[in-house]
């Protein structure tokens, strides 16, 4: 045949296949999401993520010096409270279990970029990010509470906050309560635009977080929108939001792509607890091959233009970029 292009030439072996990639994906962009539990050397699996577990802070700490010396880009902090109430009071205790969590990481690895997940349903007895009030999950009145919490993990010495609960206003409220205390260098990782998805099954089954009554979607996003994505990322960015996130991922990646070509802020990723669990379960079976379905994933959502991903493989895509970049070689 005569043909002046013939693609293939560039796809004739591994290191040809190298030179023309154009998505890398490095450990230094994953973020680990782990779940802070009380009590000393627990390590209890997650029967809804296998591989993934609820850990004691001696626990975290001693897995956050692995991730360190993986080149892990940072740690989520998620609190796993059995002691719930209608108001949270847990969340914003200053000597609560994910503010411990977070002094005793920094005493050890002070280099590690610690985040902390800001909502509130890990610590209310109904499960909603919000305080409710006669059937309502009220915004104004939850936004102080978020305040308080995202103060008391700044205090602590976490490097940026990540509020996931979707209240309006509370990026720039939360901007206000830090720089009042003079915590100027707390970065802000707004969770911008949020889905009401299914795909948090799985992580609402390991902090027994799922609302007794209702679901989310009045204040979570609707899945069949992406231009109020937009209008989200750009209110959360005037309010003084470092980064922003889409989440999920995958189902989202047109969402993530235009976010990319809007803004020029950091845009992240949350690669949740249902795509995780789709791979695992699908790997146990011999459907798919875990690692390859892994790196094809989180290439998708670097090519779609997050800059940084969170992610429960963060590990596991970090051992297996170390040993070859053998992802697409
Ligand atoms: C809590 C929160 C959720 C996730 C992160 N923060 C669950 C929810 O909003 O119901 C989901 C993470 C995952 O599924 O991996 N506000």
């Amino acid at each position: 045949m005569d043909l002046v292009f013939r693609p293939r030439r560039l796809r004739r072996n591994g290191p040809i296949r190298g030179l023309v990639r154009e998505t890398e994906l490095a450990p230094r962009q994953l973020i680990y999401p782990i779940f802070v539990a009380e009590g000393n050397r627990v390590r209890e699996e997650i029967n809804t993520m296998p591989g993934q577990f609820r850990l004691s802070v001696d626990e975290v700490v001693r897995e956050c010096e692995v991730l360190y010396e993986m080149g892990i880009g940072a740690v989520n902090l998620f609190g796993y409270s059995e002691e719930k109430d209608e108001l949270a009071t847990k969340s914003y205790d200053s000597s609560g279990l994910v503010q411990r969590c977070i002094r005793e990481i920094k005493k050890k690895i002070p280099d590690l970029c610690v985040q902390t997940d800001v909502a509130l349903d890990p610590y209310t007895t109904h499960g909603h990010d919000g305080l409710v009030i006669d059937g309502e999950i009220v915004n104004d009145e939850t936004v102080g509470v978020l305040c308080k919490m995202a103060l008391s993990h700044a205090e602590a010495g976490a490097d940026w906050i990540a509020p996931s609960d979707m209240m309006d206003g509370r990026v720039g409220a939360i901007r206000d309560a830090l720089d009042e205390q003079g915590l100027h260098h707390v970065g802000i990782l707004a969770y911008s635009a949020k889905y009401a998805s299914c795909f948090y099954g799985p992580f609402r089954g390991a902090l027994k977080s799922a609302p007794k009554k209702g679901d989310k979607k009045t204040y979570q996003m609707d899945p069949a929108n992406s231009r109020e994505a937009l209008r989200e990322v750009s209110l959360d960015l005037d309010e003084g939001a470092d980064v922003v996130m889409v989440k999920p991922a995958l189902a989202y990646l047109d969402v993530i792509a235009r976010v990319r070509s809007e803004f020029d802020a950091p845009v992240a990723a949350y690669n949740v607890s249902g795509e995780y669990a789709m791979v695992m379960a699908a790997a146990e079976k011999g459907w798919v091959d875990r690692d390859m379905a892994m790196m094809e994933m989180l290439h998708s959502i670097r090519r779609a233009g997050a800059d940084m991903i969170l992610t429960y493989f963060a590990k596991d895509a970090a051992k297996r970029l170390k040993s070859d970049y053998g992802s697409f070689s």
